[in-house]
């Protein structure tokens, strides 16, 4: 059942939303499993799987490619795939044309835009054209190179207000749900308050409608930093490593492959095909 409706309702029962990124098809069946909520494609895509330093090379061709497999992996959740950096800033008609592509191409549910400012305007274009739109304030990682790297966000006054007024204007403009990253856990907790909106925390503290994490974090399949905001439940990059180290040795010393992972003919066509 993949309606948004559900996620205000579970806000308002007080129940928690537990939201995880995927970017691949094996993922997200486990995330749809084990009763994720709902998946992001997130751009974090760019540094967790090709391995940029940024969200910023991403294209909406990246990000549709990992939309389509994460649909192909979780058919009945709720998919919000991110709209990558700049291309949903170059034009109205380019915004509403990549959104499309978004929901009939690669089957997501709703997009994810970043900041507010003239991002209000588009929020409130696609909702009226029938595209959901989620919300992302505080720490924007496209907006990396202005903010001059990735730190908490909010801890001045006057920056806890513009946050505050831009999370309002965000929910006045139409949007169905609002990410807040970095930001101080009372600003947060305030923000969700006063919204009717469920309001998803990364680094928000507690009292958000509900939580997301980066796949690769939460599994422990990362070696790049690890932020203050992560816990790590398992850790499959050394499992990984340690299945990895004992294939390549069976294959030095020739333990791999064995007879029962070998392909045989019958001793008579041997001895007519070596005649
Ligand atoms: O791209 C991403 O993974 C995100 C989340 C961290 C919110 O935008
Ligand atoms: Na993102």
């Amino acid at each position: 059942m993949r309606k948004i409706g559900k996620f205000r309702q579970m806000k308002q029962n007080g129940e928690k939303i537990a939201m995880l990124t995927a970017y691949d098809a094996p993922s997200a069946r486990i995330a749809e499993r084990v009763g994720v909520d709902l998946i992001l494609v997130g751009d974090s895509v760019g540094m967790v799987m090709h391995g940029y330093d940024s969200t910023l090379p991403v294209t909406v061709d990246d990000m549709i490619m990992h939309s389509k497999a994460v649909r192909r992996g979780a058919q009945d959740t709720f998919i919000v795939a991110d709209l990558p950096f700049m291309s949903y800033h170059i034009s109205s008609e380019k915004t509403m044309e990549y959104a499309a592509r978004f929901m009939q191409e690669a089957g997501a549910d709703a997009i994810k835009v970043e900041g507010a400012d003239d991002v209000v305007e588009s929020i409130r274009r696609l909702t009226n054209a029938g595209v959901p739109v989620v919300g992302h304030l505080g720490l924007t990682p496209q907006s990396v190179a202005v903010l001059g790297g990735y730190r908490v966000q909010g801890k001045q006054l006057e920056d806890a207000k513009s946050l505050y007024d831009d999370a309002r204007a965000i929910e006045s403009a139409g949007a169905c749900m609002l990410v807040l990253e970095c930001v101080p856990d009372k600003i947060a907790a305030m923000i969700a308050k006063e919204l009717s909106i469920p309001v998803i925390g990364i680094g928000a503290g507690e009292d958000t409608d509900g939580q997301v994490l980066v796949f690769h974090d939460v599994i422990g399949f990362n070696d790049g930093h690890i932020p203050k905001f992560v816990r790590q439940y398992a850790n499959v990059g050394a499992e990984i490593e340690k299945g990895i180290t004992s294939y390549v040795q069976d294959v030095k010393e020739k333990a791999f492959p064995a007879s029962e992972h070998t392909f045989s003919t019958d001793d008579h066509m041997m001895k007519q095909f070596l005649a």
